[in-house]
């Protein structure tokens, strides 16, 4: 692996293509992987790992899903790319819109920073003013807006961005939420937030906090962002919008990651009359050669009616609780102080007592004991991502025994501490 990496840091910017893949944070050299299928990849010397990277999220199926493989095949097939319209991306759109009624019209793009970008422009176009709110450590992309205290690899690398324009405030703290809204009310285009929060931990909102950022965004007449680029059928067949009993509807909605079941892609929408801000029909400019690109449409679809299948997301659920209850009982076990959160199918994992509501407590854990931890389940054939911020993601394709593989690494970690 050495000696891969350092060809790769011969041509790569540091070697990598994603900051987050670096082990910066962890220490060590990254993997190469060579091939991957279901819960598993392989790296370059044959070894196999159980996968809770999950491509960062998109790979909610396993690797090589029969159904997203036959789309890609056959989109490959029939042309990657017309430069003109096609047929399957207003399938895709109906599907969308199905799963996330809020979503009225889209435009599909190639990355979730595309679309967020996009999004904050229509944002600002339509109220006619510039300044956007965010909440410290939820990652949007790496659109120069958003990078403002940024979470996930931008966090884990240590870099520290300002942003003109923008405020960022600590997730679910009400009191700071409302006083930058009173004293920027004038001023204000965009509330934008994960509604559960993916890029410090899986981290979800306090109860009260999203039905006050609508109506505190309404107020002001700013718009409210979801940025449901990770949650966005990650917990069931549709947004994190509809997952709680009391749904909050944000003005747009942008999507990313599973929707384009492992290919590159991005998506916002709202209001049909917001979205009529957008060029052809309106004067905000947004464009992309690869836009909706046949690929990443036809795996999208692929993606997204596989997963109407409700006994996925129970499958998904029950694996990750006994993750997630077997890490704690064994961390009780050797008095190791951990915080395990779960939504659904994901999880995270830190190392400290507290409970983590905002990126502040995130940021207050043992990034010594969570660098052994990590380096523990590699070499045990474990992939989780080189972050203490990122997120486990079960896929549908893990098993009772992947699970049960993973615990007996974690107690043998923990065991020799
Ligand atoms: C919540 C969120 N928004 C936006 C993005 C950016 O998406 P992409 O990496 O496709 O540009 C990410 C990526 O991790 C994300 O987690």
């Amino acid at each position: 692996m050495q000696q891969l990496y350092a060809q790769a840091c011969a041509v790569i910017a540091g070697g990598v293509n994603s900051p987050a893949r670096a082990f910066h944070a962890v220490g060590g050299t990254p993997i190469f992987m060579h091939r991957a299928s279901g819960a598993y990849m392989w790296d370059v010397t044959g070894t196999r790992y159980i996968d809770y990277i999950a491509g960062y999220g998109p790979t909610i199926l396993g690797h090589g899903h029969p159904a997203i493989t036959a789309a890609i095949t056959d989109a490959a097939h029939t042309g990657v790319l017309f430069g003109t319209p096609h047929v399957h991306e207003i399938s895709f759109a109906h599907l969308l819109r199905e799963a996330i009624p809020s979503m009225d019209i889209v435009r599909i793009t190639s990355t979730g920073t595309e679309a967020v970008m996009s999004a904050i422009r229509l944002a600002r176009t339509a109220t006619t003013r510039r300044t956007i709110v965010k909440c410290s450590g939820c990652y949007h992309g790496h659109a120069d807006s958003v990078l403002a205290s940024a979470g996930s690899g931008v966090a884990s690398v240590g870099i520290e961005h300002t942003a003109p324009d923008v405020i960022s405030v600590p997730f679910n703290d009400t009191e700071a939420f409302v006083r930058a809204l009173s004293a920027h009310k004038e001023d204000i285009a965009a509330v934008i937030v994960e509604p559960i929060v993916g890029n410090f931990g899986i981290v979800p909102p306090q109860p009260g906090y999203m039905e006050l950022l609508r109506t505190g965004t309404k107020d002001i007449g700013a718009l409210l962002l979801f940025d449901e680029v990770i949650s966005a059928f990650r917990f069931h067949w549709g947004g994190a919008q509809t997952y709680w009993d009391v749904s909050v509807i944000p003005d747009i909605t942008i999507l990313g990651k599973i929707i384009g079941g492992g290919l590159p892609i991005g998506a916002y929408g709202g209001h049909a009359d917001l979205m009529a801000l957008v060029a052809p029909c309106g004067p905000m400019y947004q464009a992309g050669t690869h836009a909706a690109n046949p690929l990443s449409v036809q795996a999208g679809i692929a993606c997204v009616h596989a997963l109407r299948d409700a006994s996925l997301y129970t499958h998904m659920s029950v694996l990750a609780a006994l993750l997630a209850d077997g890490i704690v009982s064994r961390a009780q076990h050797y008095g190791i102080p951990v915080t395990v959160q779960r939504v659904g199918g994901a999880f995270s994992v830190h190392f400290c007592s507290h409970p983590i509501t905002n990126f502040e407590d995130a940021k207050k854990v043992d990034k010594k004991k969570f660098a052994a931890f990590f380096h523990g389940l590699l070499s045990r054939g474990i992939a989780i991502a080189p972050s203490m911020y990122e997120a486990w993601f079960v896929s549908a394709a893990h098993t009772h025994e992947d699970v049960a593989r993973t615990l007996d690494a974690i107690d043998a970690i923990w065991r020799s501490w």
